[in-house]
């Protein structure tokens, strides 16, 4: 099989949100999206760990997300406001076995727009999307469990709670030893 070869839309919607892929020239939106979050990304996310990025490194990033999309290879989504330029935060479909199909879904939230429910809508409708247009039979949702307000989205949503992994990771920024949860949810075939 080949994923490459695999179409489907680079865009979706869900009731406030504008769910799509990146492309180029969408750096500026998602440095001053990731500028105004870093403080709150850092405990939680290694690529958070150094300094903020610039302009032209949120645009590489963008243009590289792209091709990996258009690969078939990682998709990340970029959580727009309806109607506006503004990005609500990052999501995506991750460490993907085109076999299955199965998925990791990660994110962030723009902190301004933190507690409106924007991600757990987005996962919603990526969940939908991965399952309803890509085939998807497993989707899982990883997060150190001292992560919470992570942990909230999946239980939210009806994901189940399949296990914990003690001592599975080290935090990196303090170096504690740390338990992964993992949650689930499944369509059979
Ligand atoms: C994890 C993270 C994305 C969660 O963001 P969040 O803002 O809590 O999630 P949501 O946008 O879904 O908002 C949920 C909140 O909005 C409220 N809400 C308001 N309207 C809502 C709606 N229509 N639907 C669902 N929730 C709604 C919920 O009650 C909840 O409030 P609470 O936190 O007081 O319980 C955010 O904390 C973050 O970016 N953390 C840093 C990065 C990170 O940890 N990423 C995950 C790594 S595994």
């Amino acid at each position: 099989m080949y994923p490459v070869h695999i179409d489907f839309p680079d865009s979706f919607e869900t009731p406030r949100l504008l769910i799509r892929a990146p492309r180029p020239g969408d750096g500026p939106s998602f440095n001053a999206a990731v500028r105004d979050s870093w403080p709150e990304l850092r405990p939680w996310l290694a690529f958070a760990a150094g300094d903020v990025p610039s302009v032209a490194e949120s645009e590489t990033r963008m243009r590289t997300a792209h091709q990996s999309f258009l690969a078939r290879q990682d998709l990340m989504l970029l959580l727009w406001l309806k109607g506006s330029d503004i990005i609500v935060g990052s999501s995506g479909l991750h460490r993907i076995d085109w076999q299955i199909p199965r998925f990791e879904i990660g994110y962030w939230a723009r902190t301004n727009y933190a507690g409106q429910g924007y991600i757990t809508e987005a996962v919603a409708g990526i969940a939908r999307f991965a399952f309803d247009v890509l085939g998807a039979r497993r989707l899982e949702i990883r997060c150190d469990r001292r992560n919470e307000r992570s942990a909230a989205v999946p239980r939210r949503l009806g994901f189940v709670h399949e296990a914990t992994l003690h001592n599975n990771c080290r935090h990196h920024l303090t170096n504690e030893l740390g338990d992964t949860l993992i949650f689930a949810r499944t369509q059979p075939d």
